[in-house]
């Protein structure tokens, strides 16, 4: 049994998701290798010692750089803000490691349009923290697509709206300088994947954000929400809009997506459901079927249909098929790649916005 020993940078939110999911990772894992959660690094030596103690790694570290030239790191892990994710991606690849990068993958397409040519070049496993798509619910409906259960897709509207720009301080969030991405880099960048990973590459887009004044004062220069037209490479029509001010919205990933021969639709405030329509040609007991994912459909962590899934699960499958590439030596999916071609989506809506017309996302842009 191989050991694999993880690094990770950054212990904030997503720094204790990621802590937390690879326990359960790990639980799950009888692929031949063992987990070490070895080093926390945060610049914050407090918050470095405390996650270390609280989630359960060995120690803990505030230089990103020592931790990086040690020989007996195989994996570092980066859940630091978005402005240091290439910084820090970069020297862990030319160390020889396997990177595991948070969304979004920097806030800068070519920038991670680097990331991705340097991963290649020197043949290092790289995944981005895309997590949504890891549920039950979303490989469940990527499969009735992909296998043409709804036929070819003519529609996909898809949204993420949530309250939390109206409470608590933004923090480095606030302001593009200090890594802040605006709703669309943060939370857009979510529904834009899910959407390329269920319909296929975006071709072109036509969309505006908006900005409002800072709940609690101070400066702020990103956007807050957004809404964008999109049409698929392979013909459909896409309708997104993503928001941090809409109250009483609680971190609502949501979409409905219209085929020839049926239709899906879902709520991550309702994650272990997808709602299935099979076209039975008019039938008078044709309408949306409540699929509850259970033990037959992949990504449940227990066989038990309605036990219920979450953040941390989605968060542990991502981590477990991660792992699983770095002990196999098998590309990682999404990897580095397919988030550079979601931030040159995001760069697209942006240009579409200061030119007010439709967008070609680039093929590279370089
Ligand atoms: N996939 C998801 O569901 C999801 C959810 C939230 C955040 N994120 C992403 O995760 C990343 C981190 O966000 P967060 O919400 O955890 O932020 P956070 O502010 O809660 O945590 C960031 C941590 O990084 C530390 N840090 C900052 N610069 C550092 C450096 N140079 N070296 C080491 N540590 C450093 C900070 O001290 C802080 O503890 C962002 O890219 C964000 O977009 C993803």
């Amino acid at each position: 049994v191989k050991d694999i020993r993880v690094a990770l940078i950054g212990g904030g939110f997503m720094g204790k998701a990621h802590s937390l999911a690879y326990d359960l990772a790990a639980s799950r894992s009888h692929l031949g290798y063992r987990l070490i959660k070895d080093t926390v690094v945060d610049v914050d030596p407090d918050a470095a010692a405390t996650a270390a103690l609280e989630l359960g790694w060995q120690q803990s570290s505030t230089d990103w750089r020592a931790t990086i030239a040690r020989d007996d790191i195989d994996v570092i892990d980066i859940c630091t803000p978005p402005q240091f994710h290439a910084e820090i991606a970069l020297a862990a690849l030319r160390a020889g490691k396997d990177v595991f990068c948070e969304k979004p993958i920097t806030n800068d397409a070519a920038e991670a349009e680097q990331m991705v040519e340097v991963a290649e070049e020197l043949g290092r496993i790289n995944q981005v923290g895309f997590n949504y798509r890891a549920s039950a619910a979303l490989k469940l409906a990527r499969s009735l697509v992909e296998d043409g259960t709804v036929g070819d897709i003519l529609q996909l509207r898809i949204q993420y709206v949530m309250d939390g720009g109206w409470l608590g301080d933004p923090g480095w969030r606030r302001q593009k300088s200090s890594g802040g991405s605006g709703a669309l880099g943060d939370i857009g960048s979510h529904i834009i994947d899910m959407a390329q990973f269920l319909v296929g590459d975006i071709h072109e887009v036509f969309g505006d954000t908006v900005s409002y004044a800072p709940v609690s004062g101070g400066e702020h220069d990103v956007d807050d929400a957004g809404a964008f037209l999109a049409r698929f490479a392979g013909g459909a029509l896409g309708t997104f809009a993503y928001s941090l001010r809409a109250w009483g919205q609680k971190n609502r990933i949501s979409f409905e997506l219209d085929g020839t021969k049926g239709a899906i639709s879902f709520d991550w405030n309702h994650r272990d459901e997808l709602q299935v329509l099979i076209s039975e040609d008019g039938s008078r007991t044709e309408g949306m079927r409540r699929i509850i994912t259970s033990g037959v459909h992949e990504g449940m962590l227990f066989d038990l249909g309605g036990a219920g899934s979450g953040y941390l699960e989605a968060s542990a499958n991502q981590l477990t098929s991660f792992l699983h590439s770095v002990a196999t030596r098998t590309p990682a999916d999404p990897d580095f790649a397919t988030a550079a071609r979601v931030q040159r989506v995001v760069e697209a809506v942006e240009t579409s916005r200061r030119t007010g017309s439709w967008t070609r996302v680039p093929e590279s842009s370089r």
